[in-house]
């Protein structure tokens, strides 16, 4: 089963910064889950529409100026980084998920993907897109048919993984409160790899690895490791 660090290892340093990738790579995870805004002509890594929890500035992301945010620190400490710099720190020594929170995505993102490739040492399929915003996902797709993409999702639909096959996605991230071995068995026989978010306890951990999904998405990487080798007791 694949271990994803969620936003970083975001148990052991804040979310979404480099030192939270670097605790990953540490706890050699398979991959790192990222969140990615637009912004002028950068991608820049973060979580929230506002700033108020992360840093000590309020107001919405997208109404400050590149420069503006890059000056600002999350909790007080850590740059905000852009998606360059994370692809550039990871240099292909693991997989990394993109999550599309605000999108525009004819705004250059396939330039910083090529360039992950071309200039950071990643394998093509090291390089997951995914987002809830499945119209996204799809424009992607259309525009770039290589790229892997993986659709999210809340819900356990009444057709299951049928999105995402039509989506013509590698994988389909369902929320642990909401996926079962009929969403997974379903996802299999589409050719979907099902990637649960996000698992911190380890009888989920466990549970999951039961029910044969193929990854998860969690904040202590270093912990999920240690359950699925059967170090945890
Ligand atoms: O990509 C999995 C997970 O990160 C989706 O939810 O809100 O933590 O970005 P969120
Ligand atoms: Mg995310």
């Amino acid at each position: 089963m694949l271990i994803f660090a969620h936003r970083g290892a975001s148990f052991e340093a804040p979310e979404n910064t480099i030192a939270a990738c670097g605790r990953a790579l540490d706890a050699q995870a398979d991959g790192i889950e990222i969140d990615v805004y637009p912004l002028e002509d950068e991608w820049v890594v973060f979580h929230d529409r506002y700033l108020a929890r992360l840093t000590a500035h309020e107001g919405r992301l997208q109404d400050f100026t590149l420069a503006q945010l890059r000056s600002l620190k999350v909790f007080g400490q850590h740059p905000i980084p852009t998606l360059d710099e994370v692809l550039d720190f990871v240099g292909g020594r693991c997989m990394v998920n993109i999550e599309l929170k605000g999108a525009d995505i004819t705004r250059g993102l396939t330039r910083h993907l090529r360039r992950a490739v071309e200039r950071a040492g990643f394998q093509p399929q090291q390089l997951l897109v995914s987002s809830f915003n499945h119209h996204w996902l799809k424009q992607l797709k259309e525009d770039h048919p290589e790229q892997s993409i993986g659709a999210l999702t809340t819900s356990c639909p009444l057709s299951y993984a049928l999105f995402a096959s039509e989506l013509q996605a590698w994988s389909v991230h369902i929320d642990v409160d909401f996926v079962t071995s009929e969403f997974v068995v379903d996802a299999h026989q589409r050719g979907l790899k099902v990637l649960v978010f996000t698992v911190d306890e380890p009888q989920d951990m466990l549970e999951l690895k039961r029910m044969g999904v193929d990854g998860i998405f969690t904040n202590h990487p270093a912990l999920a490791r240690n359950v699925l080798n059967g170090l945890y007791v």
